[in-house]
C-alpha cells in the first residue's frame, strides 16, 4: 500500500473542497468509521509485529495529516464565510430606530394624583400611613375594641410577631388609622386626605387582597354633615367632571363616626354602541332610567376616637369619608374588572394607562387620558 500517494490524494481533495459540508463529507469518507484511513488502521491488527513496525507510523501520520487538513479548511471556510457577510451587511443609518418601550402611569396613580389636586385646592395636606400598622391605630383607636364585631368583618392579614407595645401587628384593613396618626401628630384644626395601599383576606372580580382607598378628615370647631356634603359634593362634581352630580346621604353604622352616612351617587343606565348598558353619573337616581350607587362611607368623627386623637370633643368636631380608589378610576374611565389593575398586562396598561408627561391639572382638565 502507499501511504504517500493517499495521502497526497486526500489532501488534494480537502483543499479543493468548496463549501463546509464537503468538507464534512471528506471527514466521513477518510476518518469515519467506514472511512478509508479507518480501515488502514484496522489492518494494523493483522499484522506481524515487524510489518506493524515499518507499515503503523505511516499510517498513523497519515491519519494524523489529513485530520489537520480537515481542521485548517474548515477553519478557512468559516472565515471566508464571515468576511462575505461583514461586507455584504452594512449598518443603515437612513433606517428609523427602533421605537424604545415607553412606560405608562397606572390608573390608580393618576387617580390618586387627581385627588391630591382637587383636595389641595379645598385646603387638604396629603398624610400617609405605615401599612403595617398595629391594631390600636387599626381598630381600637378607631372606636373597635378588642371584642367589637367590626374587627371580624375586616378580614384581617395578620403577623405572627406582637408590636413592641404589645398589640397585635397587620396589614391595615383600611386608611383610616392615618386619622388618629394625624391627629396625634398635627393636632387640630386638621383638613388631610390620605390615600394608600389597604389589604383584606378576599378575592373575585371586585375584591383583591391589596386595593386602595382614600381617607378623608377634617376637624374644626362647629363642623356639621353640611359640610361633609358641600365637600364630597365639590369632589365629585370636579373628579367626574360633571355638574349634575347628585347625592343621596342614608343613615348606616360605622364604628368612628356617629352620626354615620352611606352616600350613593345618582347614575343614569346607557346604552352604548355595542348594545350593552354602561352607568353613566349624574342626574337623580330617582329620575326615570336612573338609579342610586353607592359610592363611600362618611360620618361625623365619633367623640371617643377624637378623644384617642388626643383632642377635647367638646371643643373640636369633624367630618371623615373613605372611598375605594380603584372603584372611582373603574367609574371614571369605564373599566369592569378589578383584577386587571394588579395582572400587570402590559396590553391594558397600553389602553387605559396616561402618559407619564400628563400631569393632572384642574385648568387643563383633569385627568384627561392621553
Ligand atoms: N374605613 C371604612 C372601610 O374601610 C370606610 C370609611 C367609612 C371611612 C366611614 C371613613 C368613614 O372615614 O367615616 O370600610
Amino acid at each position: 500500500m502507499n501511504t504517500a500517494a493517499t495521502g497526497q490524494d486526500a489532501l488534494a481533495q480537502i483543499a479543493a473542497a468548496e463549501d463546509l459540508d464537503s468538507v464534512e463529507r471528506l471527514r466521513v469518507a477518510f476518518l469515519g468509521k467506514q472511512g478509508s484511513i479507518s480501515g488502514l488502521l484496522k489492518t494494523l491488527g493483522a499484522m506481524s509485529p515487524e510489518e506493524r513496525q515499518s507499515v503503523g507510523p505511516q499510517i498513523h501520520a497519515l491519519r494524523e495529516s489529513v485530520t489537520t487538513a480537515l481542521a485548517e479548511r474548515k477553519a478557512a471556510l468559516e472565515s471566508a464565510a464571515l468576511e462575505a457577510r461583514l461586507a455584504a451587511e452594512t449598518v443603515d443609518l437612513t433606517l428609523p430606530a427602533p421605537e424604545a418601550p415607553r412606560g405608562t402611569v397606572h390608573p390608580v396613580s393618576q387617580v390618586m394624583d387627581e385627588l391630591a389636586e382637587i383636595f389641595a385646592d379645598l385646603g387638604f395636606a396629603v398624610a400617609t400611613g405605615p401599612e403595617i400598622e398595629d391594631d390600636w391605630h387599626n381598630f381600637t383607636a378607631l372606636n373597635m375594641p378588642e371584642s367589637h364585631p367590626a374587627r371580624a368583618m375586616h378580614d384581617t392579614f395578620y403577623f405572627p410577631d406582637a408590636s413592641p407595645a404589645g398589640g397585635k401587628m397587620l396589614l391595615r384593613t383600611h386608611t383610616s388609622p392615618v386619622q388618629i396618626r394625624s391627629m396625634l401628630q398635627h393636632g387640630a384644626p386638621l383638613r388631610i386626605i390620605a390615600p394608600g395601599r389597604v389589604y383584606r383576606s378576599d378575592s373575585d372580580a371586585t375584591h383583591t387582597p391589596m386595593f386602595h382607598q382614600v381617607e378623608g378628615i377634617v376637624i374644626d370647631k362647629g363642623i356639621h354633615l353640611g359640610h361633609l356634603k358641600w365637600t364630597l359634593e365639590t369632589f365629585l362634581k370636579a373628579f367626574f367632571e360633571r355638574d349634575d352630580i347628585v347625592l343621596r346621604l342614608r343613615p348606616s353604622y360605622f364604628p368612628f363616626t356617629e352620626p354615620s352616612v352611606e352616600v350613593d351617587v345618582g347614575f343614569a343606565l346607557v346604552s352604548g354602541p355595542d348594545g350593552k348598558s354602561r352607568r353613566v353619573l349624574g342626574g337623580s337616581g330617582d329620575a326615570p332610567g336612573h338609579g342610586w350607587m353607592e359610592l363611600l362611607g362618611s360620618g361625623m368623627v365619633n367623640r371617643k376616637v377624637i378623644e384617642f386623637g388626643g383632642l377635647d370633643p367638646n371643643e373640636w368636631q369633624g367630618f371623615a369619608f373613605g372611598i375605594g380608589v380603584d372603584r372611582l378610576a373603574m367609574l371614571k374611565y369605564g373599566m369592569d374588572d378589578l383584577r386587571a389593575f394588579f395582572d400587570g398586562d402590559q396590553r391594558w396598561l397600553a389602553h387605559y394607562g396616561f402618559s407619564a408627561l400628563d400631569v393632572p391639572t384642574l385648568s387643563g382638565g383633569v385627568g384627561t387620558p392621553a
